[in-house]
């Protein structure tokens, strides 16, 4: 037997069911808030992850799905969406359309070849929404709103965590001061952290070992440290949160594990799926379409995790719905179709094509969750009749075919 790839995972029936109701309702809210659907190919050239996604990030580092295809080209299967989004943006020249505001939403599978465990695959699912153009600070509290209200509309609970990564003005003399205060705890900071103090020192303030979080209590803050154009966007978007009574707490180690950011960075995690508990995760990223070779546009944007928040959904119970057609006679089975395909306009139907008794196909429609249960059997074929019961009504009925 052929056994689906170690972390990935197929979804059937109610699980199905679940991703497709957190698609819609997250499509439902992205439209609402003016976002168009964008489609960008899974599989795009190694080189686009490393420039952006960031050659010092762990993304990048140990877990992309990379090989050469068979004309040579060293290609990688995506690992998250905003990359390819902001490719297609600049190679549909959209970056020279300086003073229009582009908003995209996608959701599709990201590979990441991690060592899998509950709620970390290696094919897993997102919702992702783009913003271009916009500059303020009211879009990243406006993408922060809209994450809130999809997570409203699932009936999730939900802590948001926000920071500011800061830009190419306050971020490098912060850098140069964590190295500073790095270098000096050297010897007390775990392996990863130490070949981090070269490739990527911001990373290591959220390293999980304890004895580095000790040590960290007194590392500097890039919050206390930033210019004050960045510092007046962070007090605002804070503002702009309390007033909309949108909870959330500064966690000044959340860095998050993508190179591209700058200022403002969030995540939504929730307590109730265990230790991989980000559900949700953003930010700005004005750098970004400039590193792909873009004109310099400002963005910002979110991603969610499909199979995180399966795990907290409560599906809607189903009622029943729709029509299950029977006859009791193999002669009677053609007529079905026509009746079939009238009802299909407006309903759910499915057919029954063996010829049974009536207990059966009860039996049937009891299966497939239909309200109605309609039977054509020896009398009802002579006289061009069906006979029908409501599944919920306990009422049953017999009418002509032609007014079913
Ligand atoms: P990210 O934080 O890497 O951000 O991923 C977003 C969400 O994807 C996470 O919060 C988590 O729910 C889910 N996720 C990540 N890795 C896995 C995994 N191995 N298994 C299951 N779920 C996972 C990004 O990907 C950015 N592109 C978000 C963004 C868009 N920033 C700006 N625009």
């Amino acid at each position: 037997m052929i056994n689906a790839l170690r972390g990935m995972k197929d979804l059937t029936f109610e699980e199905s069911e679940r991703f497709v109701h957190i698609v819609t309702t997250a499509i439902g809210i992205a439209k609402k808030y003016g976002y168009s659907y964008i489609e960008t190919p899974i599989l795009e050239e190694t080189k686009l992850f490393r420039r952006s996604v960031g050659e010092s990030s762990d993304i990048v580092g140990k877990e992309m799905y990379q090989f050469m295809d068979k004309g040579d080209n060293d290609v990688c299967m995506r690992p998250e969406g905003t990359a390819g989004v902001v490719r297609s943006f600049v190679q549909a020249k959209l970056d020279r359309r300086q003073n229009e505001k582009f908003k995209f939403y996608y959701y599709g599978p990201m590979f990441r070849y991690e060592r899998p465990q509950k709620g970390r695959l290696r094919e897993f699912h997102q919702f992702g929404c783009e913003s271009f153009g916009e500059g303020s600070v009211y879009e990243d509290f406006t993408i922060i709103e809209m994450i809130g209200d999809i997570f409203k509309a699932l009936g999730i609970g939900y802590k948001l965590q926000i920071n500011s990564l800061g830009c190419p003005k306050c971020m490098p003399p912060y850098r140069e001061n964590l190295i500073s205060f790095l270098t000096e705890c050297k010897d007390e900071l775990c392996e990863d952290c130490n070949r981090r103090i070269d490739t990527n020192p911001i990373r290591v303030l959220d390293c999980k070992n304890e004895k580095c979080q000790s040590l960290l209590v007194n590392s500097p803050k890039l919050i206390n440290n930033l210019c004050e154009s960045c510092d007046n966007d962070f007090n605002k978007l804070t503002t702009l949160l309390q007033s909309a009574n949108i909870d959330y707490e500064v966690d000044t180690n959340l860095v998050r594990g993508l190179d591209y950011y700058s200022k403002t960075a969030f995540e939504f995690v929730s307590d109730e799926i265990g230790s991989q508990s980000a559900i949700a995760g953003g930010g700005r990223y004005d750098k970004l379409v400039e590193f792909l070779d873009g004109k310099p546009t400002p963005a910002v944007g979110f991603a969610l995790g499909i199979e995180r928040i399966m795990e907290l959904v409560q599906m809607p119970e189903t009622s029943r719905e729709g029509y299950y057609l029977g006859a009791m006679d193999a002669e009677a089975v053609d007529s079905l179709f026509p009746l079939a395909s009238k009802k299909r306009a407006t309903d759910k139907v499915t057919v029954e094509y063996g010829a049974k008794k009536l207990k059966a196909h009860l039996k049937g429609a009891d299966k497939v969750n239909a309200r109605y249960c309609a039977v054509i059997g020896e009398d009802e074929f002579r006289d061009g009749t069906i006979w029908v019961k409501d599944l919920v009504e306990k009422e049953e009925f017999t009418i002509a075919q032609s007014e079913f």
